[in-house]
């Protein structure tokens, strides 16, 4: 779908790496390039026509954000990436709410930036982490979430789609069981935001992480999405400008409301103006079809890769446009190395979810993820090389 929009599609790149990050329709680099050549003022700052331009087209692409997973537009900040919004929601919110002894859910599928932030806490505010078991096929179950739960659990903070496993979560169902409990739920939406359509208050999730790039936007920028009545209780974690309305010379400070609190500074005016601009983009094309299109480009996939001697899938089971594998024998990078030659990129490696090999029975892996602009002709030419009988050989 749409590769017309993707000028690096022109050159014979079979980009199966979405899932790191994903290429960038035209109007994202057009609208960039429109505010850096013409009207390139700071945000919130200026009396001038220029400087009002950027504030209204600053502000519209919060209100697309909000409306795209149908939040509240003051529950939307702006962040760097999905990792700065997920330690922001631990530092700036559990640092506070939690208490020694206080238990946090994870699973051993996380990325590091669900992982590391807990860790962090764990030492200093002796919190304990608990690991919700992961089933055969690498997936979490409610019935598993519900006997993980202890009169301590305090938050469950999981991925809604893995990045390795690229398994969709029951969030919905274990929101509503948490909430049961008192037990606040954070979601990290990097890998779901940008493939399905996505409602907050659906889910009822109090905390959602994702980022821009992974959804044909700019690298840079990421989105905090958490419920107004949690985000009013953060701590100011970044200070200056832009966030507080008024301060004394005797300390005495004033904040400004959320989200701008969460924005000190010169914000990523370019990347969240372009941002604007995809987040349209996208809406055109429409959510519900991007994920129908790529449940079908995966089903193919699964059904292909199939054919090939000696792979080994990983997630055959999963939702997501994610695939996971291994060729016997071959170690991951050199398989993505040999993948280079016919100008195939996939990912190879740990993929940052450093703790999953337990479970998954590897350390590293071959991962290709799709997105709409993939075609199955793509998936042909990655499985005609992957069935190539000197292989082996070629590799060596
Ligand atoms: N988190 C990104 C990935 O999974 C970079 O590839």
């Amino acid at each position: 779908m749409n590769r017309e929009d993707f000028l690096m599609l022109q050159d014979d790149i079979i980009y199966l790496d979405s899932g790191a990050t994903t290429l960038k329709p035209k109007v994202l680099a057009d609208t960039i390039s429109e505010y850096y050549n013409h009207y390139s003022a700071n945000a919130h700052r200026g009396d001038y026509d220029i400087s009002l331009k950027v504030d209204t087209l600053f502000g519209r692409t919060r209100y697309l954000v909000s409306n795209f997973i149908n939040a509240n537009t003051n529950e939307v900040a702006f962040t760097n990436n999905a990792t700065d919004t997920l330690s922001k929601i631990v530092w700036g919110f559990f640092e506070d709410y939690l208490q020694e002894g206080d238990e946090v859910l994870i699973t051993k599928a996380e990325h590091a930036s669900n992982v590391l932030p807990w860790f962090e806490l764990k030492k200093r505010k002796g919190i304990t982490i608990n690991y919700i078991p992961l089933d055969d096929n690498l997936k979490v179950s409610l019935e598993q979430v519900e006997k993980s739960i202890t009169e301590k659990t305090k938050v469950i903070s999981l991925a809604h789609v893995t990045n390795v496993v690229g398994d969709l979560r029951p969030i919905k169902e274990i929101t509503k069981l948490a909430h049961e409990k008192n037990i606040l739920v954070v979601c990290d939406g990097a890998q779901s935001i940008p493939h399905m359509p996505v409602d907050v208050k659906d889910l009822d999730i109090d905390f959602l992480a994702f980022s821009a790039h992974k959804m044909c936007g700019p690298t840079g920028l990421g989105v905090l999405y958490g419920k107004e009545k949690l985000l009013k209780q953060f701590r100011p974690l970044i200070v200056g400008g832009g966030m507080n309305s008024s301060f004394e010379f005797d300390g005495t400070v004033i904040y400004n409301e959320i989200p701008h609190f969460f924005e000190a500074g010169t914000p990523s005016i370019a990347a969240v103006i372009g941002f604007g601009a995809i987040i349209e983009y996208l809406d055109t094309i429409g959510m519900d079809r991007i994920e129908a299109y790529e449940k079908e480009l995966r089903n193919y996939a699964i059904q292909k890769l199939k054919e090939v001697p000696n792979i080994i899938l990983y997630n055959e089971t999963s939702e997501a446009g994610i695939i996971t594998f291994n060729i016997k024998d071959i170690f991951s990078q050199d398989l993505a190395i040999y993948l280079n030659k016919y100008q195939i990129c996939v990912r190879a490696g740990n993929h940052c979810a450093k703790i999953l090999k337990d479970d998954l029975g590897i350390k590293n892996t071959c991962r290709m993820s799709l997105y709409f602009y993939n075609t199955k002709e793509e998936i042909d030419k990655l499985v005609s090389a992957l069935k190539n009988p000197n292989i082996k050989e070629e590799i060596l």
